[in-house]
């Protein structure tokens, strides 16, 4: 579903609401629910699947569209970042965040994503989109661009008319039609823009797919946030300025830590190589010789046979789930021992237990490892942009 957007920049003003969420969530102006795309509390009208493995195998599915094309975000020429040129991203509908855009607030359903800088609403003139869209005239903060302003080219605003002033407006065909919270880091990004108020600083807590009745939280600013938390630094890529990218150093199977060359661990811009932690992708991808040298290992300690479903090759009989060695991924000054929730999935009928990691497609040439949401559900991941770091702490939140 394609639709035609206007406007692009807007502040992102969040009022305050007494309603009393799910779960007795009661979210103030920093702080809104978190909502996997299947709870019983999103818009987006999702029966419930019968299935959850399949569901998870489903929305994995799109994971190489995404992770292709995040691999292939062109080097910048200027410091300007073209983040509306070329927006093919797929479908990444997995979670929303309930905000309340303008004055007073509208409440909107939009999707977060990390990897992206640009937040887009779909406004009530808007042609094919969700239902809940954002009137613009409803709005006393609402204002538009002028088409001759430097933001306007650098979003590639279509041009000025030869005569008389003109808001900037582009056209750009986009899914998701619920809009889009991209929480991304680049130079324009809403993260930066709103840095007076929430000081570029953000956390949140993904719930479980599962999770049907329970929402996560997204904390923006300062407020809120846990102060005693295990921290890596954040490393700065020139080419891929939206990108969160952290320093893996190595990866545990069980109390093994298992062999990884460096070149493919490195973080090493001009390559473009290394890892970063992305909101919108499924499952943990690593690029070949490290899934590799994970699986070779859990294979030796966990009893086979084993089999391959959907995206996950290493499917073992449950039973011995409970002896199955965890995951644990270092990074420059933090471990994270990926509790069984985290590492494993079930089939259906229960007899499963899938290890859910994946390798990078083949068809993505650059050397990058991306951390997913299946491992971040239930930890707070807190974005300390400001200060260069990220950190992660178990939290359940579902
Ligand atoms: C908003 O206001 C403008 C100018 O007053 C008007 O042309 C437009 O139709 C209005 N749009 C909506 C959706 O009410
Ligand atoms: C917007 O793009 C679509 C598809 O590329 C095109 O059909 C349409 O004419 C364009 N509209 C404007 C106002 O440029
Ligand atoms: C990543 O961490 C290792 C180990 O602490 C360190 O030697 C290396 O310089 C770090 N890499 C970057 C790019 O910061």
């Amino acid at each position: 579903m394609d639709f035609t957007a206007k406007h692009l920049l807007f502040a992102l003003l969040i009022s305050s609401t007494k309603a009393l969420e799910p779960c007795g969530f009661q979210p103030d102006n920093s702080d809104l629910p978190v909502i996997p795309i299947y709870d019983k509390y999103s818009p987006f009208n999702q029966p419930k699947p019968e299935s959850w493995v399949n569901t998870i195998i489903d929305m994995s599915s799109k994971d190489p569209t995404r992770v292709k094309y995040l691999s292939t975000l062109a080097p910048q020429k200027t410091t300007a970042v073209p983040i509306a040129s070329g927006l093919q991203l797929p479908s990444i509908c997995n979670y929303v965040v309930k905000v309340k855009l303008g004055t007073p607030g509208q409440t909107m359903f939009m999707v977060l994503d990390t990897s992206n800088d640009i937040a887009w609403a779909p406004c009530s003139d808007c042609t094919g989109c969700s239902p809940t869209t954002f009137s613009p005239n409803a709005s006393s903060s609402y204002g538009s661009l002028g088409c001759s302003l430097p933001q306007c080219t650098q979003v590639h605003g279509l041009s000025c008319p030869a005569i008389g002033a003109a808001a900037c407006s582009y056209n750009q065909s986009y899914v998701p039609p619920q809009g889009l919270l991209g929480l991304g880091r680049g130079p324009l990004s809403l993260i930066l823009q709103s840095g007076s108020l929430y000081s570029i600083v953000f956390s949140y807590c993904l719930p479980s797919f599962k999770s049907y009745y329970f929402s996560g939280s997204l904390k923006l600013g300062h407020v809120g946030q846990p102060d005693n938390i295990q921290t890596t630094p954040l490393l700065k890529n020139p080419h891929r300025p939206s990108l969160y990218y952290v320093n893996l150093t190595g990866v545990s199977v069980g109390q093994v830590q298992v062999p990884i060359a460096p070149e493919y661990l490195a973080f090493n811009p001009n390559p473009r190589a290394g890892t970063f932690i992305d909101s919108g992708t499924v499952v943990t991808r690593f690029v070949q010789p490290i899934y590799q040298a994970i699986r070779n290992e859990f294979v030796k300690q966990v009893k086979g046979p084993f089999t391959t479903i959907g995206v996950f090759e290493t499917c073992f009989d449950a039973s011995a789930e409970v002896e199955a060695p965890l995951i644990t991924l270092h990074f420059e000054g933090l471990s994270l021992k990926l509790p069984m929730e985290n590492s494993f999935l079930h089939t259906s009928a229960g007899s499963r237990a899938c290890l859910t990691i994946a390798p990078v497609p083949n068809n993505v040439k650059a050397a990058m490892n991306v951390i997913a949401n299946l491992q971040q559900q239930n930890h707070r991941i807190l974005f300390d942009v400001a200060n260069s770091r990220l950190g992660i702490a178990h939290e359940a939140c579902n």
